[in-house]
């Protein structure tokens, strides 16, 4: 019996060293964990200095929080007079409550932060092109349920804010709310659809419940599962292109490449290296990707478990609809939305657009739109593909990084600078005392 679990639990991870290309090659394929994986990627694409890891970060810091998130599910009650206390109750009284309330919240904090890094290096590797080379591929797709995994992630973060029902998480989704009450038209319908009537309350605080520990997290495990399975239909990462590659037949076309099927839903052709041949070096996924893979996980999820007792999960008092906290800030990674609503107020004599429409919801609905069309009118050469700072990308990459940089300033002001009223202070100002809470 003891052997017969030995063995399987060998045939779910397959740890040993083969001999041989064939033997690897083989373990890829029949392996459940392992298939995954291609049987050969090439160096560059296992290289950290080009992808830096940070996808394999992001799947890290998904795993604490999913982990994390189920420990918190038994002790967390999703009430609005309940709320608040069993915060505190994980707080003070449940034994390492704490302790895993840190860690969900570092890792959401670093997860949204990484899901933004990976995104600037796609960019700046133009690793989102499209190239004829590759058969079957359409690296466009990826970027695309990027840009879906970027806002979910978002949405999951933001759902979760809500639920300490402290004066913290109410004022954030308060202020959320308004900007989604400034959309003409729709603007009541989404803010209704948000927070389940007109007040923020029970029925917000389920739905927003119900969205973070179910909905959201099931979309962003979907969605990164596509993602994965894109990059294998791609031919593999980005910068197989610019390594050059030819058809293993030398223009006889005898196997376009491997066909698949997806629960026989769709059935297509993913094409392999294996039937290219790439100029530049390659080696078996396993053990060569899988081990810095595992040494990745294992880095980060130490470095996160470290960092949780430097950074402390706030928790202020329990949320009232009767006293406003001055300044209410947004979650940082929606500040630089909440500063742009705060600068972008225009006025023509007694006509007023709001800053919340123009802010809000006009400039990021732009930047949005943007992103979605960039892939298609992107038209710099193949070698571009998969390389930092092509010189061919030089004038985009430059736009890409000037506007990450404003959000990042954006971002910068709103946590430090912006006091009361909303009033600039530099760093070195103080506040004036505000009347607190008793
Ligand atoms: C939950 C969020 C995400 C996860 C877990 C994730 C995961 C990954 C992983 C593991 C890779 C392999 C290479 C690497 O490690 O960098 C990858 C590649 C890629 N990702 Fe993501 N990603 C996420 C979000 C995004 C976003 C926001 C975008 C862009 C809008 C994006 C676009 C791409 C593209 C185009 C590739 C192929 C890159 C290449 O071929 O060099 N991903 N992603």
């Amino acid at each position: 019996m003891k052997e017969k679990m030995k063995a399987f639990i060998r045939k779910l991870t397959w740890t040993y060293n083969p001999a041989t290309e064939r033997e690897a090659s083989d373990a890829t394929a029949r392996n459940f964990l392992l298939h995954w994986f291609p049987a050969k990627v090439t160096t560059k694409s296992a290289s950290i200095s080009y992808s830096l890891a940070l996808g394999i970060i992001i799947m890290t810091e998904f795993t604490i929080l999913t982990v994390t998130g189920l420990i918190l599910m038994f002790l967390y009650v999703p009430s609005v007079e309940r709320a608040y206390w069993s915060i505190k109750d994980l707080q003070f009284a449940v034994s390492y409550g704490w302790f895993i309330r840190d860690l969900h919240r570092l890792a959401a904090q670093l997860m949204v932060a990484t899901v933004f890094l990976h995104m600037v290096r796609v960019f700046l590797t133009g690793a989102y092109k499209y190239s004829e080379k590759v058969v079957g591929s359409y690296r466009p797709l990826n970027w695309w349920i990027g840009l879906a995994l970027l806002l979910s992630t978002m949405m999951l973060s933001y759902t979760g804010y809500l639920l300490p029902w402290d004066q913290l998480a109410l004022w954030a989704i308060t202020i959320g709310d308004n900007i989604a009450l400034s959309a003409p038209v729709v603007g009541k319908l989404v803010s209704k659809l948000l927070i389940g009537g007109t007040i923020i309350d029970q029925n917000t605080l389920i739905r927003w419940y119900v969205a973070h520990v179910f909905f959201l997290p099931v979309i962003l495990f979907l969605l990164i599962m596509w993602h994965m399975w894109r990059i294998r239909k791609d031919g593999g990462m980005a910068g197989v292109e610019a390594l050059g590659i030819e058809r293993v037949t030398q223009g006889k076309v005898v196997s376009k490449g491997k066909t698949y099927s997806l629960m026989g839903i769709v059935t297509g052709i993913t094409p392999t290296i294996t039937q290219y041949r790439v100029r530049g070096s390659s080696g078996s996924s396993s053990p060569y990707l899988t081990r810095r893979i595992l040494a990745i996980f294992i880095l980060v999820t130490a470095v996160t478990m470290g960092l949780t007792f430097l950074v402390k999960a706030p928790l202020e008092q329990p949320a009232s609809l009767m006293w406003t906290p001055n300044p209410a800030k947004a979650p940082w990674y929606f500040l630089w939305l909440q500063e742009l609503v705060a600068d972008t107020t225009v006025r023509f004599g007694s006509f007023t657009i709001s800053g919340g429409f123009v802010g809000g919801i006009v400039i990021p609905s732009l930047l949005l739109l943007l992103a979605v069309v960039w892939p298609l009118l992107d038209k710099s050469p193949d070698e571009a593909i998969g390389v930092w700072f092509h010189k061919a990308r030089r004038l985009q990459n430059t736009v890409f990084l000037f506007i990450c940089v404003v959000i990042v300033v954006l971002i910068y002001v709103g946590a430090v600078m912006r006091g009361p009223y909303w009033h600039i202070y530099m760093p070195w100002q103080s506040w004036p005392k505000m009347p607190t809470r008793l």
